[in-house]
């Protein structure tokens, strides 16, 4: 009798129990094996021992379809077979007039163009790393980051030239050989490349010019916000530009494909994922300087678009364009990125149509990568636990306030339950290693967590919250620590603050990102302790902040404080400060505004508070 009772209480859980599992296991399986069968069709696109294989598979497409559309810019179309042929030629030229050797690196900052790409690939034949230079970066941060990579020579594009001229003499100092992309140079100093490419042979580079280079050879290096300030420089081996395909082949991307890439080079993500993609599969890939979110559906029916890379952003933008008649009627069946906001991912797909939306999750430099295979609004991904075998993550417990992991009185972390907020960190493994970055060994250092779960273990903190619900779904919460991001770039704290620092009304800044409604990130603020007796000098910081930052990283707000607070390890609390926001309604604290058409820091007023709400002012 009991026995049955017992049995009629537990049978509807075991049956809620079996759905959750059933349908999830399957997709979860199903995901699993997709990653295996990619993972052994990469492999299988190179002979084994390849060194470089995202070279190879490149040639390979040069000889099996040299015809075969790879660029298309501006208009203008570039073959498989073109892009080789420039790149022997760039490859030849920078041997010759550079003296570049197997293994030197060579940082480039440009902007999107085919140059780019062809460079990269000449880069590659000479076995050379490529530092991708953030086009935005100038002076200071310009120098650190081409110097951590160790670059021996500089090729800018020529509309850089202001930014070049600025660190031009500490680079002459260091003996660095600097170019511009063009057929004569401006400046004293700095030599021209493009006639010495037109002008250098088409033969094939020999392979023996890069014979050094093993899988393990550094490929790429990028830049990513360093937390301690300057940018840091990632560098991606040879086998992980390699494998790093895998993600736009998990987002279906094939060779029929036609990607539009509006994302700068310089990241990742359009480098790494997308280009990389392309090359893999042998799509064709449309670079455009910058998004334009009126440009966009004109240059998708233009060159016959399937499929293109998005930052939450971007798809915000497009949904906020004006509605045309046309809206529906291009052939884009795919889009893959991050950072699209369940609310903004159903309006695009009303208005735009059925379009195929990959959302992943992952650090340039990082260990753990989600992709949200199941349809599940929101979710950067799921806690796969066939995927986790080869990835191993934990989601630990973590403390705001002082801005570190919780640790028990052993001195290890905690894991967070289901449902909890907690940090996320990768373990490294041999099969899931984190490299660190170049030049500064305390950068790595601080992205490793060490002893976690015990003692020994070590783990890629990313810096991101996130929370994974009773399903297993995984969702994204906030960045700790001293970043934020704001239109898809990360910004570190220290280096605004130390920027704001150098005016001469300033005792001591405080930075931060606060959030603003209907938008994805957060956008930069600083609390300003000014020095007795002087005052805030709004049209002085303006100008400032406008030359030494790029737009992205400018504060727009400005607080004015008596005091700024520091914890008793004398970090600055922001807590508080970012749970305020810009809101003059309740902060008695003067508040300032950079206000782009006066060209200057204006007082923060509630009319201009509300207007921001209202999407009057755009930030
Ligand atoms: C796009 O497709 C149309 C029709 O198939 C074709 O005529 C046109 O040349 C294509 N455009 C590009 C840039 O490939
Ligand atoms: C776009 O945003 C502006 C405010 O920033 C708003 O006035 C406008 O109505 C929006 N347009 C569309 C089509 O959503
Ligand atoms: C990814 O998530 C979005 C909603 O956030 C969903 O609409 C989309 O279908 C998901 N993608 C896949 C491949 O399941
Ligand atoms: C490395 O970074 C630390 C900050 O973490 C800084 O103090 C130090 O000067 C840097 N060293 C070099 C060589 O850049």
């Amino acid at each position: 009798m009991y026995s049955v009772l017992a049995l009629l209480c537990i049978l509807p859980i075991v049956w809620k129990i079996r759905k959750i599992f059933s349908l999830y296991l399957w997709e979860d399986l199903k995901f699993f094996l997709k990653i295996i069968r990619c993972f052994l069709k990469i492999k299988k696109s190179v002979p084994p021992r390849s060194s470089s294989g995202m070279l190879d598979v490149f040639l390979q497409h040069v000889s099996t379809r040299p015809h075969k559309t790879f660029i298309l810019y501006q208009d203008q179309a570039y073959s498989y077979r073109e892009v080789d042929l420039k790149s022997n030629q760039a490859a030849w030229a920078l041997r010759h007039y550079g003296n570049l050797r197997n293994g030197n690196c060579v940082a480039v900052f440009m902007g999107n163009e085919p140059a780019y790409v062809w460079l990269w690939l000449a880069l590659a034949k000479l076995g050379c790393p490529m530092a991708c230079l953030n086009y935005n970066i100038r002076a200071k941060s310009f120098l650190h980051c081409f110097q951590c990579c160790k670059a021996k020579i500089l090729i800018a594009a020529p509309e850089l030239k202001a930014a070049v001229e600025e660190v031009l003499p500490d680079l002459i100092q260091e003996g660095v050989l600097v170019f511009y992309l063009s057929r004569d140079s401006p400046t004293g100093g700095v030599q021209s490349l493009l006639d010495k490419v037109e002008a250098s042979s088409e033969d094939p580079i020999p392979e023996s010019y890069r014979s050094d280079t093993t899988s393990e050879s550094p490929a790429l290096y990028i830049y990513t916000s360093g937390t301690t300030g300057l940018p840091k420089a990632a560098a991606l081996t040879q086998e992980h530009v390699f494998a790093s395909c895998i993600v736009a082949m998990l987002c279906e991307l094939t060779s029929e494909d036609v990607l539009y890439i509006t994302l700068p080079l310089y990241h990742s993500a359009g480098l790494v994922i997308g280009l990389r993609g392309c090359i893999q599969t042998g799509a064709t890939c449309v670079l455009r300087k910058k998004f334009s979110a009126s440009q966009f559906w004109d240059d998708c029916r233009k060159y016959n678009v399937t499929a293109f890379q998005y930052i939450g952003e971007i798809l915000r933008y497009l949904c906020n364009s004006s509605k045309k008649g046309n809206d529906m009627d291009h052939c884009v069946r795919l889009a893959m990125g991050n950072g699209v906001r369940p609310e903004v991912w159903k309006e695009f797909i009303e208005r735009f149509g059925k379009i195929k939306i990959f959302e992943y999750y992952g650090a340039t430099e990082g260990n753990v990568f989600f992709l949200n295979y199941t349809h599940k609004e929101g979710a950067i991904g799921r806690c796969n636990n066939f995927q986790k075998l080869f990835q191993p993550f934990e989601v630990i417990k973590f403390d705001v306030e002082k801005d570190e992991p919780v640790r028990d009185p052993t001195g290890h972390c905690i894991r967070v339950a289901r449902g909890e907020t907690g940090l996320l960190i990768g373990k490294h493994v041999a099969s899931n290693p984190f490299h660190g970055y170049a030049g500064n060994e305390s950068q790595t250092e601080k992205k490793r967590l060490r002893n976690v779960l015990k003692k020994g273990d070590v783990y890629f903190n990313t810096g991101d919250l996130v929370v994974i619900d009773k399903e297993g779904f995984i969702f994204f919460q906030d960045r700790v620590g001293d970043t934020f991001r704001w239109k898809g770039e990360n910004v570190a704290t220290t280096e605004v603050e130390n920027l704001v620092l150098m005016l001469d009304f300033i005792e001591e800044a405080n930075v931060f990102g606060v959030l603003v409604p209907h938008n994805e990130g957060r956008i930069g603020m600083v609390s300003i302790k000014l020095k007795e007796g002087r005052y805030f000098d709004g049209e002085k910081m303006f100008a400032h902040v406008n030359e030494y930052l790029p737009n992205y990283a400018r504060p727009r707000f400005v607080r004015i404080q008596e005091s700024i607070e520091v914890t008793g390890t004398y970090k600055k609390f922001k807590m508080n400060l970012v749970k305020d926001g810009f809101n003059p309604f309740c902060i008695k604290d003067d508040l300032y505004f950079l206000d782009d058409s006066y060209r200057t820091y204006r007082p923060l007023d509630q009319q201009i508070y509300k207007d921001i709400l209202e999407k009057r002012i755009k930030l």
